[in-house]
């Protein structure tokens, strides 16, 4: 489909006075005597443009023409200070490619199965946008700061023969008679490319039979995980910083019209800096179990009931407000107003509900115990930068850990948690390079070492210490975005329990 003067909308400030074409879909369109505002999108951004009933052909081809309505617009490019971005087009001529009719995500709020089940359309809004451009952003950026570092890329297999990270989340299929595995992680091919080149870093879907249903947990995810020879633990938290940094840096900078869109606390990001904060296990541990952190749980707990009674008489004023209007779209912006206020409600008591539970998880939190999402959301809401938290004990984590030389009960691991509560973003680890050791350890798990021997050639011919860690893209991108739920963050989820579309 050639044409001519063809302009896209986020260029079209650049084509003040010019005759473009415009091709894209109508996002709504309303009527005002004798001009018709379009408000179009077109995959870049959003605009308006108008029609006069004095050009009789452009204005009854937009008779009947509903929300997703795909049209080919021609027309000059003008300055409008009412309009968004400030230019607006002035339609001379419509091409209908197809009326669409009775769409079925109108501007009205829409519950979250409904967005859900459809997805496959939800895709077109501008906050869904927003959040796949960030997404975009976070693997460029990610994949960037490695290339710029002399990592190569290696392609690590999806079937797999075993787990790496514990059986329990395996999905496992039948491969010609035999049973195989989705990849949980492509670290253990990895660490065979990181003993021939050096600095490698894969970047794939992973897959976990997580049965839990929260907003942290996908089945099916992508992560980017480094790994190098010659590396120690220090060296990885050193590496996590920067790469964070480095990520974070990239979407201020260039989506910054995306964060606006969602509402995003920039502030949060922008004060996110080096050095981050660097806590062992047992220091967060002791955190978890010391009276300042309970009184300040306390304090949050006492404010956010203050908040919520702010809320409640907004909203019953709101309530009062909305009986004494007329106009039709008066009425739907207060009852927008009036949703908006008691998602806010439903929100802060789920949270005051949920935060005894928390004190008390915090107060009697045993040394052993794997850090659970509670104990993550407290410990990241501390700070204003990721922490690292490191050297876990050694029962709660992956067989392929490091022991640490200065206490056995641990290992030279580290996980960092993303703050505002968000939790963990990174795992990862120094190595066990000692055969004995981590044949020890997999027999300890009851782990048969016989279909590993390739992995454990890499502890008999010119063993060295290494390491390396994964990034949960979806997860960090839940975090920059800062969303309430994991499942906005991948264009099509597969949770627990949901597969479709
Ligand atoms: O901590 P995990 O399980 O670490 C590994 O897989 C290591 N093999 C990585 C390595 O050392 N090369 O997972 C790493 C990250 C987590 O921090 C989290 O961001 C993400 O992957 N992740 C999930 N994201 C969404 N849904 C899930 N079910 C996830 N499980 C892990
Ligand atoms: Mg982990």
């Amino acid at each position: 489909m050639k044409t001519t003067n063809l302009c896209f909308v986020s260029d079209l400030s650049q084509h003040l006075g010019e005759t473009v074409c415009l091709r894209g879909w109508m996002r709504a369109m309303r009527s005002s005597g004798k001009i018709r505002f379009v408000e179009f999108r077109d995959g870049t951004s959003t605009c308006q443009c108008t029609v006069e009933a004095s050009k009789p052909d452009a204005f009854a081809a937009l008779e009947g023409c509903g929300q997703e309505s795909s049209l080919t617009l021609t027309g000059t490019v003008r300055e409008e200070a009412r309009s968004p971005g400030g230019v607006e087009l002035s339609i001379e001529t419509v091409e209908v490619h197809q009326q669409a009719m009775e769409y079925p995500i109108s501007r009205k709020e829409h519950g979250v199965d409904f967005l859900m089940q459809h997805r496959h359309l939800w895709l077109r809004s501008p906050r869904q946008g927003a959040i796949l451009r960030i997404r975009h952003r976070v693997i460029t950026a990610a994949r960037e700061f490695f290339d710029q570092r002399g990592f190569t890329l290696i392609d690590t297999p999806i079937f797999q023969p075993g787990a790496a990270e514990g059986a329990g989340t395996l999905f496992e299929l039948d491969y010609f008679g035999s049973p195989a595995y989705l990849a949980q992680t492509g670290q253990l091919y990895l660490e065979t490319a990181a003993m021939a080149l050096g600095k490698v870093y894969c970047f794939g879907p992973t897959f976990r039979a997580e049965k839990s249903k929260t907003r942290r947990h996908l089945t099916e995810f992508w992560m980017i995980e480094p790994e190098i020879a010659f590396v120690e633990l220090e060296d990885l938290q050193e590496l996590s910083e920067e790469f964070l940094l480095h990520v974070v840096a990239s979407v201020l900078t260039h989506q910054q019209a995306e964060l606006e869109e969602l509402g995003r606390d920039v502030g949060a990001l922008e004060r996110i800096q080096a050095p981050f904060p660097r806590l062992t296990y047992s220091e967060a541990v002791e955190l978890l179990h010391s009276p300042e952190l309970h009184a300040k749980l306390e304090t949050e707990l006492a404010e956010a009931q203050d908040a919520v009674a702010q809320v409640k008489e907004e909203l019953s004023q709101k309530e009062q407000q909305v009986s004494q209007v007329t106009k039709a779209w008066k009425v739907e912006k207060f009852n927008q107003e009036i949703q908006e206020l008691q998602d806010q409600i439903r929100e802060l008591d789920r949270w005051i509900a949920h935060q005894p539970a928390h004190i008390e998880d915090a107060k009697t939190f045993q040394w052993g115990k794997d850090f659970g999402g509670d104990e993550e959301t407290i410990l990241s809401r501390q700070f204003e930068s990721p922490l690292i938290v490191s050297e876990y004990p050694r029962e709660v984590k992956a067989f392929y850990m490091k022991q640490n030389p200065d206490d056995p009960r641990t290992v030279r691991n580290l996980d960092v948690l993303a703050p505002e509560g968000y939790g963990e973003i990174i795992g990862g680890s120094q190595r066990e390079d000692d055969l004995d050791t981590l044949l020890a350890r997999m027999r300890e798990e009851g782990m048969d070492p016989e279909p590993y021997q390739w992995y454990l050639d890499l502890r008999r011919y010119g063993s060295v210490p290494h390491g390396g860690f994964g990034l949960g893209i979806e997860r960090t991108v839940s975090w920059i975005c800062g969303l309430k739920h994991i499942r906005e963050t991948i264009p099509f989820p597969r949770l627990m329990g949901k597969m479709t579309p």
